[in-house]
């Protein structure tokens, strides 16, 4: 499999998305694209504008009444169950007894017009009974309030091992949520159809799940739902599991109007009403030797989760299998608090957990080295995993593909770490205003979805007698560049051009039972199914050319657009006609599952990613310690891509994820009043990063000559997620700008996100006297 990877037409490395142009030049489709069907209804929901209420009545009547408007429906038309829980039970899709945030759903209003709807949103009348709301995490954990059971991972005896260590420290840190803000908001278009069938388009990362929502809201089978997909304006986890609840209340608005329906979210209503990522507040407790390597740690991890479990328990538990990051801890305990809150469901945001765990142990590492007055380099030496022995994490897994000593030394030494620091050191003495700080940041992210059922996907081939090739599978395309991807593996498997494949919409009737394009896993799955459906299309023709050509079938070569077999050669159109005389099939469904996985979600324990992705990061920052703003003035990045499927895709996929990760980690901060009112819903007061933040210079590259060590897709390595983490770098240096501008004694009291605000206010305690 590995010399396959021969992309005829174009090299591989210069492929680029199939939608690139379309996605600048506005010829791209998304769902509000779509032409409208006669009677298409809007709708606008109506949400609670308290954190905690019973509801005792609703009254739509007034509404009903106004110009247009057709329905105004609540918890109470349902007429199958009204839950779209993604793992555990008892997640309505719209509130119908109590409202448990503000902007929890309560009600639909469905008008002719977009606007209609929006005015009538304000004459449903909703009688709600007040209630005490818990709206931080602090107060939750005492009230042991949690949306399922907190899980622990334990791995010897860290109360002994800190007892006996020669240093302890404690400490505490906390880290925020983060809004996905997508350019296409959650959105969804549900047509009724014969029966009780159901079209529905939705912005959705999982068809499975959303025609899941549809059918059980709706009371119908599976099979009377149909999902599909083109792709999405963005997604970034938000669109794994909360876009079923959009899908849902349209379907239905459609199934008790007949009417096809939209629901699409503004965007303040989109950031108010649906996901985003756990916020988290962190206590450590750590024994160390003199060196500085970890004997014995306890981490808490106190998780916001919101009104409902969601994803929460996939989140943790990644939180939780990321403590470690790239450091062995021989004696741990990981405990992790899933927190009942009355905020919105906190949900998947690009990394899972896996950003959050890594904070916590950098910045303890962090503490060690202060303590010790190493260097934090220094410190992560010591405590990285080994190669043959030093190498079993936490949860049970053995690693053994750790390229991380390699990866961080060839970065540090490419870019002269050591003489930059000199340089920074230079820069504070002369300065006193603004102040200089660099850090690295390694990076081990493992790859699967953390519950071995979901690491399956399928694909769907069909080659016409023209030679064409269409081409379906279960995975969703975000702006990831999934199906291009997904399409060169299958050019490279026909050997044809990349042009003669056409990739199609993601739909629940071609393909079924899919998990959602997540985890970073969406090529390593739907690429190897349709290798599986291609090399059994391609088995056939090969008897078949084998017969046409009088040679024996291993003499059958495909190259460039021809199949060839002794002297002779035939166009790959020639042959799929010459398949379709002979009675063969041109069509073939692929599989694929995930080999050696397991996970005990009881102990926490097992082997649950089948292989790690690796980065290395260096970031150096300036701060302005009159006014605490910052700024990223360089980044390096090495990045382990496997053997790259398609290296401009990764290099876009680092680039991306790394902004977005210094956006969670500087800018984007999200604001509630003790009410429980989310106060930063839109871009003038959420800010995310623009394009005069990315670092002036930025060098990623992409490790070479790095085959992935499992058998993965022509040797290639998930990219989606890993390098959002990389961007600890940022607030690292950042922590580091901030100890520089005081005498360097104390440590810095600076969590994530390190906005303006934060640093001015570090920097003040920093520099107090005393
Ligand atoms: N890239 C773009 N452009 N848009 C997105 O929404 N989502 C990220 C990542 N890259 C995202 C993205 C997330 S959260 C994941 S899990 C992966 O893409 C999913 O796609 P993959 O498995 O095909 O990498
Ligand atoms: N990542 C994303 N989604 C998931 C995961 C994961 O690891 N596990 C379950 N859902
Ligand atoms: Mo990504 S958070 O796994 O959708």
């Amino acid at each position: 499999m590995d010399d396959a990877q021969n992309i005829v037409g174009a090299a591989h490395d210069k492929i680029q998305h199939d939608s690139a142009v379309k996605h600048v030049t506005g010829k791209a489709l998304y769902i509000d694209d779509m032409p409208s069907l006669p009677n298409t209804l809007q709708i606008v929901l109506v949400t609670s504008p308290l954190a905690h209420a019973n509801i005792k009545s609703i009254d739509g009547s007034l509404a009903l009444a106004e110009v247009g408007v057709v329905a105004v429906l609540t918890a109470k038309d349902i007429e199958g169950h009204n839950d779209i829980a993604p793992i555990f039970a008892g997640e309505p899709a719209i509130a119908d007894k109590v409202a448990e945030y503000v902007g929890h759903p309560v009600a639909v209003v469905a008008a002719e017009t977009y606007d209609q709807a929006f005015q009538a949103v304000k004459l449903v009348k909703v009688d709600y009974e007040e209630l005490e709301p818990v709206l931080l995490i602090k107060d939750a954990l005492a009230k042991e309030q949690f949306t399922y059971t907190p899980p622990t991972v334990t791995q010897g005896d860290p109360d002994k091992a800190m007892d006996a260590a020669a240093h302890r420290l404690q400490g505490e840190v906390a880290c925020g949520g983060q809004d996905h803000f997508y350019l296409e908001a959650n959105v969804a278009l549900a047509v009724p159809g014969e029966d009780k069938d159901m079209m529905v388009y939705s912005s959705t990362q999982h068809p499975t799940e959303a025609q899941h929502g549809v059918s059980r809201v709706l009371g119908v089978p599976s099979n009377a739902v149909t999902v599909e997909v083109r792709r999405m304006g963005g997604a970034f986890g938000g669109k794994e599991s909360q876009p079923t609840i959009i899908a849902a209340l349209a379907a239905l608005v459609a199934s008790k109007t007949g009417q096809p329906a939209k629901l699409r979210l503004r965007r303040d209503a989109d950031m108010i009403i649906t996901g985003k990522r756990h916020d988290f507040e962190f206590d450590y407790d750590v024994g160390f030797d003199e060196e500085g390597r970890i004997e014995g740690i306890d981490i808490a991890m106190m998780m916001r989760s919101g009104n409902v479990a969601d994803l929460s328990s996939g989140v943790l538990a990644r939180s939780l299998c990321h403590g470690d990051n790239c450091y062995y801890l021989k004696n741990a305990r990981f405990r992790g608090y899933p927190c009942k809150t009355n905020t919105v469901s906190n949900t998947a945001f690009r990394g899972f957990g896996g950003p959050q765990g890594m904070i916590v142990i950098e910045t303890i590492l962090e503490h060690i080295g202060h303590h010790l007055s190493k260097s934090l380099d220094e410190i992560r030496k010591i405590n990285f995993y080994g190669t043959e022995d030093r190498n079993v994490t936490p949860y049970g897994q053995t690693i053994t593909d750790n390229i991380i000593v390699e990866l961080t030394d060839c970065l540090m030494g490419e870019i002269n770490y050591e003489g930059r620091k000199k340089a920074i050191d230079k820069f504070n003495a002369e300065n006193s205003t603004l102040k200089k700080g660099i850090a690295a940041m390694p990076v081990k992210f493992g790859i699967s979805f953390n519950m071995p059922a979901l690491n399956q996907a399928g694909a769907l081939v069909h080659v016409y007698t023209d030679g064409s090739v269409h081409l379906n599978h279960g995975g969703t395309e975000m702006g990831q560049g999934l199906f291009t991807k997904v399409a060169q593996v299958v050019a490279t498997a026909f050997q044809v051009d990349i042009d003669n494949i056409k990739i199609s919409s993601t739909r629940t009737d071609k393909v079924p039972n899919t998990s959602a394009t997540a985890a970073s896993a969406g090529s390593d799955l739907n690429g190897m199914a349709a290798f599986d459906a291609a090399n059994q299309i391609k088995a056939r023709m090969v008897g078949v050319a084998a017969r046409h050509f009088g040679a024996s079938e291993d003499e059958i070569e495909f190259r460039q657009n021809r199949i060839y077999g002794g002297n002779e050669s035939l166009s790959f159109a020639e042959l799929a006609q010459k398949t379709w005389e002979a009675r063969e099939s041109l069509s073939a469904t692929g599989f694929y599952q995930t080999p050696d996985l397991s996970w005990d979600p009881i102990t926490c324990s097992g082997s649950p990613f089948y292989y790690f992705s690796y980065g290395v990061s260096i970031s150096e920052v300036v701060i302005d310690t009159l006014t605490g703003e910052s700024r990223t003035l360089r980044t390096d990045i090495l990045q382990d891509c496997g053997k790259s499927l398609n290296p401009r895709v990764d290099y876009g996929q680092i680039e991306g994820a790394y902004v977005q990760g210094m956006g969670w980690l500087t800018s984007e901060e999200l604001v509630w009043n003790d009410k429980g009112r989310l106060l930063t819903h839109g871009p003038s007061t959420y800010k995310i990063p623009g394009s005069r933040d990315v670092p002036p210079e930025f060098n990623i590259h992409i490790l070479d000559d790095a085959p992935n060590r499992m058998p993965t897709i022509f040797r290639s390595k998930a990219i989606g997620e890993p390098p959002l983490m990389l961007a600890i770098s940022v607030w690292l240096a950042l922590r580091d700008a901030v100890k520089r501008s005081g005498d360097g004694t104390k440590l810095p009291k600076l969590n994530a996100p390190a906005t303006p605000e934060a640093i001015l206010k570090a920097v003040t305690e920093i520099r107090a006297v005393n």
